[in-house]
């Protein structure tokens, strides 16, 4: 069984190390892209302070399609360009939106939500979705979050690598 180990730091880099590690741990051995989408939704659901949603959105038939995540129901699909998780995708890079009422055409799924952070997930075929982490306050997010929610990213595309779901989604 896994058991996630709080992280007793106030140091973000520190923070993301420990939360890699355990990360590694949790995907260990499984390449399916679901049910590591799903896992890896809830480690950072638990083990992040202070969001009100955590999760993934992949790519189907040229648009977002709402994947694994913890928080409240939400919107199941995203054009391309469409709000923080759409333009992620156009732009090919990481957005973080301090205020999401400042963002232009920001897609509202849950009113609680304050600052958001999309990270792209880029396989060897392109965009294949996004990571995505609401918050309820605002300016939640920094760099240091982003460069560990991109970490977060590629140990999961990593060990989805030979799945050949994923092959298929880009
Ligand atoms: N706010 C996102 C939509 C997804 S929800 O936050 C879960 C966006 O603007 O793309």
């Amino acid at each position: 069984m896994f058991e996630a180990r709080h992280i007793e730091t106030g140091d973000k880099a520190e923070f993301y190390r420990e939360l890699a590690q355990q990360l590694e741990a949790l995907l260990h051995g499984e390449t399916d892209p679901i049910a590591n989408a799903a896992n890896t939704a809830a480690l950072l659901f638990q083990m992040m302070p202070d969001l009100n949603w955590a999760g993934f959105y992949m790519m189907r038939e040229g648009e977002l399609l709402l994947g694994p995540f913890q928080g409240r129901p939400a919107c199941v699909r995203i054009a391309v360009g469409a709000g923080v998780c759409g333009t992620a995708v156009a732009r090919r890079s990481a957005i973080l939106v301090e205020d999401v009422h400042a963002f232009p055409g920001h897609i509202a799924c849950d009113a609680a939500s304050r600052s958001e952070l999309v990270v792209p997930l880029i396989g060897s075929e392109g965009v294949i979705g996004v990571i995505d982490l609401d918050s309820p306050s605002v300016a939640r997010f920094d760099e240091a979050d982003q460069a560990g929610i991109e970490r977060v990213a590629a140990i999961y595309l990593a060990a989805c690598a030979q799945a050949p779901a994923l092959a298929r989604a880009s």
